[in-house]
């Protein structure tokens, strides 16, 4: 079997892949609505190029998804590939060298947003069929394909979507391509992700800013309140220490813990590649262990008085703080919020008012390493690059993931052709082109190994 793309099918997709990221297809914001649209529309259409059947755009209270399907035969497999076409905000824009919807290619990279997350990725599973379907004239399994439009902030309207439609998107595996590679040359299957639990934490003092001369010394700070309430929420070993948060944790097996450390991680080149002085993961465990395989608080956003140029003497009425907290089997999202809100109001100084909001959540998610639908994956693997793949839990979270198993019972394939320094959610998010051909080869290769595959026969 041939493994490589011609030259003019290459520029062709690259081509089709830089129109998909000109769209600001941003769905948080409420001004960019249209261009969601757009963006659906666009993916649409390069399905019903690629040859896949029923293409259909089916709305949904918020944005809408994409559908597609090719039915071979009845008799065959039937694998639901699922991608996101929306993307997280381009801020802060400043610090893009190329304008962050102007496709830029540099040093091989491909500079956009969602040019890794997830644009990049999802559009190997067309082009795979597009170039299946030119060579072959015909796919070997059934596929039906979910695009989505919701996955940044939470994927609100799916579950309810796959539970309407469950006939409809009947399959045998779910397959997605939304997460890293090990390392550049090294691809990985990944069986578990996080959750999450997002809080917002508003604290509020006097009924107005105060001068901080006049009033410092007699009035509570809600900044410095925030800090305090935020500085207690890990110790210095690293761990959570909101009361129960640990209570649910499977911690890794022996077994796991061995196949991790045979992965070969270096924690040094680990550090120099993020830039910090220090890696801080929870004791005991190592920074792969701690990013992947156990579960965290973080800040994510802090706002309060004066951030401007120069000083400002001024006691803030307000602080207000993000956090969330990623997850592993078996916590429970909504129940790691209510521990966290419980424990913020308790600890919470008196003179403080302090509200908490419960942002979205998600399950966590996880397959066992030898499960026999993963096989497939690493037939794929193998045959483009020669070399097994490394099987590894990820950080982040696609929680809709969980939804597929529970809704429509499907085993999820998790094979992402991205990279961690990719800049994902940052600024200067970018996708190795050739990574993208290779995705290609590795997803029509899936395809091939996913239609002879024994587990998903009967
Ligand atoms: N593709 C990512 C998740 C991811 C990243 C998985 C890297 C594996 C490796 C996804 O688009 C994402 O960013 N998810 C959000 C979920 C949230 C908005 C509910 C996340 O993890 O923060
Ligand atoms: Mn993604
Ligand atoms: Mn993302």
């Amino acid at each position: 079997m041939s493994h490589t793309l011609t030259e003019s099918r290459k520029a062709t997709y690259l081509e089709d892949l830089k129109t998909l990221l000109r769209i600001p297809s941003v769905s948080t914001d409420p001004n960019r609505k249209d261009e969601v649209k757009r963006c659906a529309d666009e993916v649409a259409r390069q399905m019903k190029e690629a040859g896949l059947q029923e293409v259909e755009i089916i709305s949904t209270p918020g944005h809408p998804v994409v559908y597609g399907e090719y039915k071979t035969d009845p008799d065959a497999p039937t694998a639901l590939v699922y991608g996101h076409y929306d993307v997280q905000p381009e801020d802060p824009i400043e610090l893009w060298t190329s304008p962050p919807f102007e496709p830029t290619l540099r040093d091989g990279k491909l500079f956009a947003r969602g040019a890794t997350d997830d644009k990049g990725q999802f559009l190997c599973h067309i082009k795979a069929v597009a170039s299946m379907l030119e060579e072959e004239k015909t796919l070997p399994l059934n596929l039906k394909f979910i695009i989505e439009g919701e996955e940044e902030i939470g994927s609100p309207h799916l579950a309810p979507f796959l539970e309407a439609h469950k006939e409809k998107l009947a399959a045998d595996v779910l397959v997605v391509s939304d997460s890293a590679m090990y390392a550049p040359d090294q691809p990985s299957i990944v069986y578990g992700l996080r959750g999450l639990a997002y809080l917002q934490i508003d604290l509020k003092g006097a009924d107005s800013d105060l001068h901080s001369g006049v009033f410092g010394g007699a009035v509570p700070n809600p900044a410095l309140e925030l800090a305090r309430i935020l500085a207690q929420l890990k110790d210095q070993d690293e761990k959570v220490t909101v009361p129960g948060f640990y209570d649910k944790v499977e911690d890794m097996s022996v077994q796991e813990r061995q196949a991790y450390a045979a992965l070969g991680f270096d924690p040094e080149e680990f550090r120099a590649g993020v830039g910090v002085k220090q890696l801080t993961p929870e004791k005991g465990y190592n920074a792969l262990e701690g990013r992947t395989a156990r579960p965290t608080l973080e800040v994510n956003g802090l706002l309060s008085g004066y951030t401007g140029e120069g000083a400002k003497t001024v006691l803030p009425a307000k602080a207000m703080a993000k956090i969330s907290c990623r997850l592993v089997p078996n916590q429970e999202p909504d129940e790691i919020a209510r521990l966290l809100e419980a424990h913020i109001q308790k600890i919470c100084h008196p003179s403080m008012e302090c509200k908490v909001t419960r942002m979205h959540g998600g399950h966590p998610w996880i397959t066992p390493p030898d499960h026999p639908a993963l096989e497939a994956a690493a037939e794929a693997v193998r045959a483009v690059f020669n070399k097994e793949p490394v099987r590894i839990r990820e950080g982040g979270s696609i929680p809709i993931v969980i939804d597929f198993q529970k809704i429509l019972g499907l085993p999820g394939i998790l094979l992402g052709y991205g990279l961690n320094d990719e800049n994902l959610h940052a600024p200067n998010e970018h996708f190795r082109v050739e990574n993208f051909y290779k995705g290609i080869e590795i997803s029509k290769e899936l395809f091939r190994a996913l239609a002879k595959s024994q587990s998903l026969a009967g």
